[in-house]
C-alpha cells in the first residue's frame, strides 16, 4: 500500500528535469530491498495450471472461462497474487501479454462496492485506450451486477460526465488525466474514498510533462492509503524512479534484457524505397498479402488523411484516425474498426500503444517512428498474445535507416528485407 508522496518528494517530482533522472531515495537497479523479478519471454506460464489457482471470486472466474482464457500469462501469474493483496506494483511486460487483465482482475477481486464512492481510478494517455479499458472492466465484471464503471475523457461534453457522477456514481472510473482533473477540481468527482490508483502506459504518461503534472495533481487529491499500480511494455531505467515516487515498497517487475521484449510470433521486414514510391508499394502489398485487419502507421495527420483518401479511391476498405477529428467521430471510427466493419486503419501514433484489436495481423510503418520504443509498441498491434503477425517498415532515408538499425541492435531482432514471396502460414494463424 502506498502512502501519499510527502510534500518534499512531490515538489521534487513537479520540478522534475529530464536530465536528472537519478532518484536519491530509490536505487535505479531496484536493489533497495524490494522484490524485483524478470518476466520471461514465454506467453504462458509454466508454473500454473489455471486461473483457479489464483483464488479469485467465482464471478470473475466465470467471466474468464467465458472468454476462453486457458492459463494466466507469465505477467498475470507473476503479478495477480501480489496485486490482489493490495501491494503496489510497477510492471513492465511485453506487449500483448495481458497486462490489462492484471489490474482489472485484481481491482475487481478487492472491490467491495459502496454506493456513492469511487474506489478505483485507472488513467491512460489516450481516449480510445481509456474506452477499451472501460470495456474490459465491463467484460470481466459481467457477473458482478452491483459494480458500476464509467469512462471520462476530453473532447466530449463534460455535462454528460457530471450527470453520470451525480445520478449513478461509478465504483470504477477510467479516463484520461485532463478530463479527470477537471471533474475533480469542479468537485463532481470525489476521490476521497479511492483505494486503487492505476496508470496504464505509465512511461508515456509520466514522460510527457503536461500529463505528468495532471497525474500528480490528481494523485494529491486521493487518500494516503491506497494501492498504486503502473504498467507498460517499455519502462526505461530513467522513468522507474519516477514511477516509484508514487509508491511504497512496490513489487517491481522489469524486463531488463531488451531482447526478451521481441514478439516471436511476429515476422518483421523492411522495404527500402523512395518516399514517392510508398503508395504504389503499399497497394501492391495489400493486394498480395492475406490479412484479417491491417494498421498503417504514418507520421502526421496530413499524411494520415491523404493516404486514407488514396486507399478509399482504390476501393480499399480503409478508415483513418488521428488527433484533431471530433471525438465522437474518433470513437465511432475506432468502434467500426474494432467490430470488423473496416479492414484497414490508417493511424498516427495515437493508436500506437495499448490498443488491442484481435484480428490485426499486419502492421505497416508507412513512416518509420522516431524512436525504438515507439517501433516496439506499434508493431505489437499485430501478433497479440502470442499469435502470428507481420510487420513491414518502409525506409526512405538515412534517419529511418538509423532507427531501424537501432531497433535491430536493441532487441536483437532480425528484420530482413521483404522477400518477393512470403508463406502465408508464417504470419497468419488460420488462412482466411
Ligand atoms: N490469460 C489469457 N489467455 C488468453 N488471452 C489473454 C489472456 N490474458 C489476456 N489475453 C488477451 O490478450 C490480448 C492482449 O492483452 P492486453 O491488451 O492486456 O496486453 P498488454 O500487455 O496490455 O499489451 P500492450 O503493452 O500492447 O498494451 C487481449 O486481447 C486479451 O484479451
Ligand atoms: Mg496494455
Amino acid at each position: 500500500m502506498a502512502t501519499a508522496i510527502d510534500d518534499e518528494n512531490f515538489s521534487e517530482l513537479l520540478e522534475y528535469d529530464d536530465d536528472t533522472t537519478a532518484d536519491k531515495n530509490a536505487s535505479v537497479d531496484g536493489t533497495d530491498g524490494v522484490a524485483k523479478r524478470d518476466v520471461k519471454g514465454t506467453y504462458v506460464s509454466i508454473h500454473t495450471s489455471g486461473f483457479r489457482d489464483l483464488l479469485l471470486k467465482p464471478e470473475i472466474l466465470r467471466a474468464i472461462k467465458d472468454f476462453g482464457f486457458e492459463h494466466p500469462s507469465e505477467v498475470q501469474h507473476e503479478c495477480i497474487p501480489q496485486a490482489i493483496l493490495g501491494m503496489d506494483i510497477v510492471c513492465q511486460a511485453k506487449s500483448g501479454m495481458g497486462k490489462t487483465a492484471v489490474f482489472v482482475i485484481s481491482t475487481l477481486q478487492q472491490l467491495k462496492p459502496i454506493d456513492g464512492e469511487v474506489h478505483v481510478l485507472v488513467m491512460c494517455h489516450a481516449r480510445e485506450l481509456a474506452f477499451q479499458i472501460y470495456k474490459e472492466y465491463d467484460r470481466f465484471s459481467q457477473y458482478m451486477k452491483d459494480i458500476k464503471t464509467a469512462v471520462f475523457f476530453g473532447g466530449v461534453k463534460i455535462k454528460k460526465d457530471q450527470d453520470t457522477l451525480k445520478n449513478s456514481c461509478p465504483h470504477i472510473v477510467v479516463g484520461t488525466p485532463g478530463r479527470i482533473k477537471a471533474l475533480v477540481e469542479a468537485k463532481n468527482l470525489n476521490l476521497k474514498h479511492l483505494k486503487h490508483f492505476i496508470l496504464d502506459e505509465c512511461d508515456k504518461m509520466l514522460n510527457q510533462l503536461d500529463m505528468r503534472r495532471d497525474v500528480q495533481d490528481i494523485f494529491r487529491m486521493t487518500p494516503h492509503q491506497k494501492q498504486v499500480m503502473m504498467f507498460s511494455a517499455t519502462l526505461s531505467k530513467d522513468i522507474r524512479p519516477v514511477c516509484k515516487k508514487f509508491m511504497q515498497s512496490p513489487l517491481e517487475v522489469y524486463v531488463d534484457d531488451d531482447t526478451k521484449l521481441t514478439l516471436h510470433g511476429l515476422q518483421q521486414h523492411y522495404v527500402k524505397l523512395k518516399d514517392n514510391e510508398k503508395n504504389r508499394k503499399l497497394f501492391d502489398l495489400l493486394d498480395i498479402l492475406e490479412f484479417n485487419q491491417v494498421i498503417i502507421f504514418v507520421k502526421s495527420v496530413q499524411r494520415c488523411i491523404a493516404l486514407c483518401e488514396l486507399l478509399v479511391d482504390q476501393n480499399f476498405p480503409a478508415i483513418s484516425i488521428y488527433r484533431g477529428m471530433p471525438q465522437e467521430e474518433r470513437l465511432s471510427r475506432y468502434q467500426a474498426f474494432k467490430s470488423f466493419q473496416k479492414r484497414i486503419l490508417v493511424a498516427t501514433d495515437l493508436f500506437g500503444r495499448g490498443m488491442d484489436i484481435e484480428r490485426v495481423n499486419i502492421a505497416f510503418n508507412y513512416d518509420m517512428p522516431e524512436d525504438t520504443d515507439t517501433y516496439l509498441h506499434r508493431v505489437a498491434r499485430a501478433g497479440r498474445f502470442g499469435t502470428k503477425g507481420l510487420a513491414i517498415t518502409f525506409i526512405s532515408d538515412e534517419n529511418e535507416a538509423k532507427v531501424l538499425n537501432a531497433v535491430q541492435e536493441r532487441f536483437e531482432v532480425n528484420i530482413s528485407e521483404l522477400p518477393a514471396e512470403i508463406d502465408i502460414s508464417s504470419y497468419i494463424d488460420q488462412p482466411i
